[in-house]
């Protein structure tokens, strides 16, 4: 079973999708991580992010640097919004995604153009979102946890800018596809929203078995 689990930043998809791939026992890919690792090349080998083909350039990492805990600040975030815009950047990592969706067994896997680019076919897909509002705030405390002292102002400001840029770019923009289920996670807890995401996830699930089955 293949579920594809989209979204805004901060909105719960990670987390969720994490959460899908244990209570199924399917291999998981934060594909976030891709373009975070092509942002943090750049940022290193003092490239242009905003140039293609030095963010193409980058796009040759080592595996071992999806480990690295600098891939995770809100600055690599915002680098990894303007290198993910250019259609090349997105080509070379294409076949990674698409291997991943496809190996036997199936896969979750979470980002921007899951189910409308890297997995058109998944079993299930889920549109994961909440306020930009609500969304700063939990980035804001989760920044805070790591010693941060970046003002509210300035995180809901950078996820606006981000959502802009991610829904705006003319290739594999950040939308909901026409198949997938929407979950608005505002107003959710952690635990509550997982609960609703297998929830939902069973419901397609279920209907694909009994497609298959005999009548
Ligand atoms: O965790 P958060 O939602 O803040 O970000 P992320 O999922 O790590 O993604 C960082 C950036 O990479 C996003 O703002 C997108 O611009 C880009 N991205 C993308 O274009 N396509 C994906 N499948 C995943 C991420």
């Amino acid at each position: 079973m293949i579920i594809a689990v989209d979204g805004p930043a901060a909105s719960g998809k990670g987390t969720i999708a994490k959460a899908l791939a244990r209570h199924y026992g399917l291999p998981h890919l934060d594909t976030g991580l891709l373009y975070r690792a092509v942002a943090l090349t750049v940022q290193r080998m003092e490239l242009d992010p905003a140039k293609e083909a030095d963010a193409v350039a980058a796009c040759d990492f080592d595996d071992a640097l999806l480990a690295d805990p600098a891939l995770r600040t809100d600055e690599i975030g915002q680098l990894a919004s303007i290198v993910s815009a250019h259609p090349l950047v997105r080509a070379a990592l294409l076949h990674r995604q698409k291997r991943f969706a496809r190996q036997p067994g199936g896969a979750v896997l979470d980002g921007r153009d899951i189910g409308t680019v890297i997995a058109p076919d998944a079993d299930a897909k889920l549109f994961v979102k909440a306020t930009p509002q609500i969304r700063a705030q939990r980035r804001h405390k989760e920044l805070q946890g790591h010693g941060s002292t970046v003002s509210f102002d300035k995180v809901l400001t950078d996820i606006r800018g981000r959502d802009a840029r991610d829904s705006g770019r003319s290739t594999a923009p950040l939308v909901m596809a026409g198949d997938a289920v929407l979950l608005d996670t505002s107003f959710l807890s952690i635990d509550a929203s997982v609960q609703k995401a297998i929830a939902l996830v069973e419901v397609r699930r279920v209907r694909a078995v009994s497609a298959t089955e005999p009548q």
